[in-house]
């Protein structure tokens, strides 16, 4: 009888590791083993572990681990996730994971060059105060697959002074594809062998590099020696008023970030520096837009096809979008114009998107937007915005070509600030307003003007009274009986020249 109730205790308390809070393995192949916010985990987690040893990814998140587990009898694991706990330095193997996670942890040093992770091709390093890392630890040797290296908000930490030659290199990673840097505060980032700062040196095959939201004033363009072949640059967020010199070419690039930077223009050697660049975000930026000077060359290059100014404050110059026959999106979102040049979008004929919402335009003028529209290209249009709702006038001959035409998609904002699509709306009740408003008009007019006709018999009476010492007016009605006859007779009267007077 003990003996049973012995079991039972037993059986229960190994369901309460394995499904409740603390572990859970997934149910349907039992491949995967979750465990957080578990702080008795760390007591015999290698033992622990070895009873799931079919497992292929393993999470221990939240759970006050300050070294890495030991996987001797998981070697079956590809993914691992140890974010959020308190690992301070990276000291184990790991010969079949590939994708590894120690984000949120307390790593300080990346130190020890007798790694070897055979097959990991990421490494999310991310948000750990790392102050030091040797010089021989992105190696070959130690990574040979790595494709992915994240190190956003980890470098914040990392202290000149200690390194050796005060050089971070990754050159050896043959195969590294994309590097983070974000969020990192770095105010320089230099390749060019200064003794001031920090040398990166980075992977030659680098496809895709970030060090967007740091504190960047400049930007060394000798970084772009090392890794010519690069395909996407995001320098987002930074302090960035110019990007670089005339002389740099990045053949291959099609992707470029510089959105809320401090450009005031936008740079010319954009022009020369791919034949490839198919998306720009150039958004948030002080740019001056209005006055751009006919240069012999064009502003963007003409091989883009997405074109992000969104928060642009500036009015637009027709000169900017002359040569984008490629571009099939345009982003001008939260735009602070009132008013476009009719010949603004005369030359994008492959405009597929056009997405202007919370922009201040006062209408949404035939002239500038007809041309775009016929050419039938145009699938999307978004001019939702709380300066001109749907139900808007100067939206009826759009709504009127939408009919006829079926083919554009238009959302704009209804009475109650919900997102509709234009032609579902009646335009006859367009008319009837469109009515009563000449109505209104008609109405002010003709009072303004009576107001005119009564402003102008006070003056001239009063006039007269003052100059009445010269010329007396003899036949002049008195005002008490004057003003009886405006309210008693109608407009016709005050029309009347001889009102004035009466004989
Ligand atoms: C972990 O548990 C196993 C089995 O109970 C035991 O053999 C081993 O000695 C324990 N290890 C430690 C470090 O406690
Ligand atoms: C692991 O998988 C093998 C074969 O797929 C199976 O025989 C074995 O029982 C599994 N072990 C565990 C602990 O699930
Ligand atoms: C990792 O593996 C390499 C080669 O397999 C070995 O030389 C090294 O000592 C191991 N390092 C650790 C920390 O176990
Ligand atoms: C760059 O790309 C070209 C063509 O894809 C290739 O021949 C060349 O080896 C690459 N260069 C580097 C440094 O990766
Ligand atoms: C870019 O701006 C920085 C800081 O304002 C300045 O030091 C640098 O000379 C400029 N570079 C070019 C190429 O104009
Ligand atoms: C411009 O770039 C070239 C190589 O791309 C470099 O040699 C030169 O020093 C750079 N000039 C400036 C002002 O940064
Ligand atoms: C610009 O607007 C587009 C939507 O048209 C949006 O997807 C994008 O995130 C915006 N970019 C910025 C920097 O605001
Ligand atoms: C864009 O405009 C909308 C509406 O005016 C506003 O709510 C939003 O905050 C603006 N976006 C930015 C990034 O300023
Ligand atoms: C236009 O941009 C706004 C703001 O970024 C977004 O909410 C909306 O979905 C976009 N419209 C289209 C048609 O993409
Ligand atoms: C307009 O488009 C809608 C949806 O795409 C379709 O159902 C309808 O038949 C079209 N009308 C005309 C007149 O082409």
């Amino acid at each position: 009888m003990q003996r049973t109730e012995l079991i039972i205790v037993f059986l229960l308390h190994s369901f309460i590791l394995i499904i409740g809070k603390e572990c859970i393995i997934s149910e349907d192949d039992s491949k995967t083993l979750i465990c957080s916010d578990n702080q008795y985990i760390t007591s015999n987690l290698t033992y622990y572990l070895s009873t799931f040893s079919n497992i292929t990814q393993l999470s221990i998140m939240h759970s006050y681990l300050t070294a890495m587990p030991d996987l001797y009898n998981n070697n079956q694991v590809i993914t691992l996730h140890l974010d959020n706990n308190h690992i301070e330095l990276i000291t184990e193997n790991y010969s079949s994971i590939e994708y590894l996670y120690l984000t949120s942890n307390h790593i300080y040093t990346l130190h020890q060059t007798n790694l070897h992770y055979p097959k990991l091709k990421l490494l999310d390093l991310s948000y750990n105060p790392i102050e030091h890392i040797i010089q021989n630890f992105f190696t070959e040797q130690q990574f040979p697959q790595l494709k992915i290296l994240k190190l956003t908000n980890a470098l914040k930490y990392i202290n000149p002074y200690i390194l050796d030659n005060r050089l971070i290199s990754f050159s050896p990673l043959k195969y590294l594809n994309e590097i983070y840097f974000d969020e990192n505060d770095l105010e320089e980032f230099s390749c060019s062998k200064t003794p001031t700062y920090i040398q990166w040196n980075l992977p030659i095959n680098l496809k895709k590099f970030s060090l967007a939201k740091n504190k960047l004033i400049s930007f060394d363009t000798n970084c772009f020696l090392q890794i010519s072949n690069i395909t996407e640059l995001d320098l987002h967020s930074n302090l960035l008023k110019n990007f670089s010199n005339s002389t740099l070419t990045l053949p291959h690039l099609s992707k470029l970030r510089l959105d809320h930077n401090l450009f005031t223009n936008i740079p010319s050697n954009l022009l020369y520096l791919s034949q490839e660049l198919n998306e720009l975000d150039l958004s948030a930026n002080p740019l001056k837009l209005k006055d751009i000077k006919p240069r012999k060359q064009y502003v963007f290059p003409p091989s883009l096809k997405i074109l992000y100014l969104n928060l642009t404050i500036s009015d637009l110059s027709c000169l900017l979008f002359e040569n984008l026959i490629e571009l099939e999106q345009l982003h001008l979102v939260n735009l602070t114009t009132t008013k476009l040049k009719n010949c603004i979008f005369k030359k994008l004929t492959k405009l597929k998107t056009l997405n202007l919402s919370n922009h201040h335009l006062k209408t949404i003028d035939e002239q500038v937007f007809r041309p775009l529209l016929s050419r039938k290209q145009l699938d999307k249009l978004d001019i939702t915005s709380h300066f001109l709702y749907c139900n808007s006038c100067s939206l009826r001959w759009l709504n009127e070509f939408l009919k006829s035409q079926n083919t554009t998609q238009v959302n704009c904002l209804d009475q109650q600030n919900k997102q509709i699509l234009l032609n579902t709306l009646d335009v006859s009740s367009c008319r009837s307003s469109y009515g009563i408003f000449i109505t209104t008009v008609l109405v002010l007019f003709s009072t303004v003007f009576l107001l005119c006709i009564i402003l102008l018999f006070y003056t001239c009476k009063h006039r007269k009274l003052r100059f009445s010492n010269f010329q007396p007016v003899y036949h002049m009605v008195p005002l008490q009986h004057y003003e009886d006859r405006i309210y008693q007779n109608t407009t016709e009267d005050m029309t009347n020249d001889n009102v004035m007077l009466v004989t």
